[in-house]
């Protein structure tokens, strides 16, 4: 590891990154969800930049993070219904995206030439300053290669992208899952367009409005919906088979079995190394460390991973996903 790359979350360190930001260079910064490879989103020249650096194609839009509600409405058309900004108002700060129409302050690299915008008030506390005393808008994609797995420390961005990007330590990623990113572009209704920390459910009790979810068919065939969802993502080199219940799979020695809870004494004669994510099987733990043992056993000398889907309730419905497209083939 090379120390000069990473700036600590104290007075110097958040200057240095000001001033990285401010001049148009790239920063990794830590999120409560996963780390972003951030840039000011107004500067043309930048955003270009973070898709090179990611090797992400330009029909991918980013996420544009901001502090304040007021920069909110500057980059959009904001909406009207009172049950929406009820909403925004309820889960921002947090790991939450909602797509607005965009206004022309937006360039059109950031969003794809799309005509809305993705925009989050994140709520990690070291991100948040660092955004206000910056105070521009930063586009972010999460901070790994495209369709690698997603970085939760700053040590993971800094084995993808070395001393290419300083990168600013907020330590682990609380969630270990990219925000559930909602479409606000029909009035009448919320869309789920990546599952997420925030879960439909919530969605529904605080908005008191109809909240729908992209079909698996739909996310396949409109890439034009959500670019980001093409359906290998997140993906490590090795191979990955998920599985239920262990009886459905036959590891060999040499792989790796990961369940999300403890492991029954009979389960564990496998002739292969068993890991488990939460002593008492709690998800929203077991949740955190999904991205970090994917890259630890992608990088090991273990032939295959196998990893044990999650109850497919609130934020196991977003890990599940995630682990799917991991998973898929192409
Ligand atoms: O938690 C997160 O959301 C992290 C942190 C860094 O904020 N960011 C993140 O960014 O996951 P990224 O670029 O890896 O994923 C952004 C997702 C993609 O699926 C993209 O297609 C979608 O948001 N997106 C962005 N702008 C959009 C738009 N205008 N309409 C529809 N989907 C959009
Ligand atoms: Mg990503």
């Amino acid at each position: 590891m090379n120390s000069g790359a990473f700036l600590l979350p104290n007075k110097e360190g958040l200057q240095r990154a000001a001033e990285i930001l401010k001049s148009d260079q790239i920063l990794a910064v830590p999120t409560e969800t996963v780390y972003g490879l951030a840039g000011n989103a107004l500067s043309t020249n930048t955003v270009h930049k973070i898709f090179n650096v990611k090797k992400r194609p330009s029909y991918d839009p980013l996420i544009v993070h901001v502090h304040s509600l007021d920069q909110v409405r500057k980059l959009t058309f904001f909406p009207k219904n009172e049950q929406i900004v009820k909403t925004l108002l309820h889960f921002w700060p947090g790991a939450i995206t909602f797509i607005f129409r965009k206004s022309s302050l937006v360039p059109n690299c950031v969003t794809a030439n799309k005509e809305s915008v993705a925009i989050r008030i994140p709520g990690h506390n070291v991100f948040r300053q660092l955004l206000q005393l910056v105070d521009l808008p930063l586009a972010a994609p999460s901070a790994n290669p495209f369709s690698y797995i997603s970085p939760t420390q700053a040590q993971h961005v800094y084995d993808n992208f070395g001393d290419e990007i300083p990168i600013l330590d907020g330590g682990v990623c609380h969630y270990g899952v990219e925000s559930t990113v909602v479409s606000l572009l029909d009035e009448k209704q919320l869309e789920i367009l990546r599952p997420g920390p925030v879960s439909a459910k919530e969605l529904e009790s605080v908005s008191g409005m109809k909240v729908i979810h992209r079909s698996k068919k739909e996310k396949e065939n409109d890439l034009e919906i959500s670019p980001g969802l093409s359906k290998r993502h997140y993906s490590p080199r090795k191979p990955l088979t998920l599985f239920d219940d262990i009886s459905d799979i036959q590891p060999q020695f040499g792989d790796v079995v990961i369940f999300y809870k403890p492991i029954s004494e009979s389960d564990k004669t496998l002739p292969c190394k068993n890991k488990f994510l939460s002593e008492i099987g709690d998800i929203n733990e077991a949740a955190q460390k999904v991205f970090s043992e994917l890259r630890i056993w992608d990088q090991s000398s273990y032939s295959r991973i196998y990893f044990q889907r999650f109850p497919n309730t609130g934020i196991g419905k977003a890990v599940n996903d995630r682990l799917e497209r991991a998973a898929a083939q192409e």
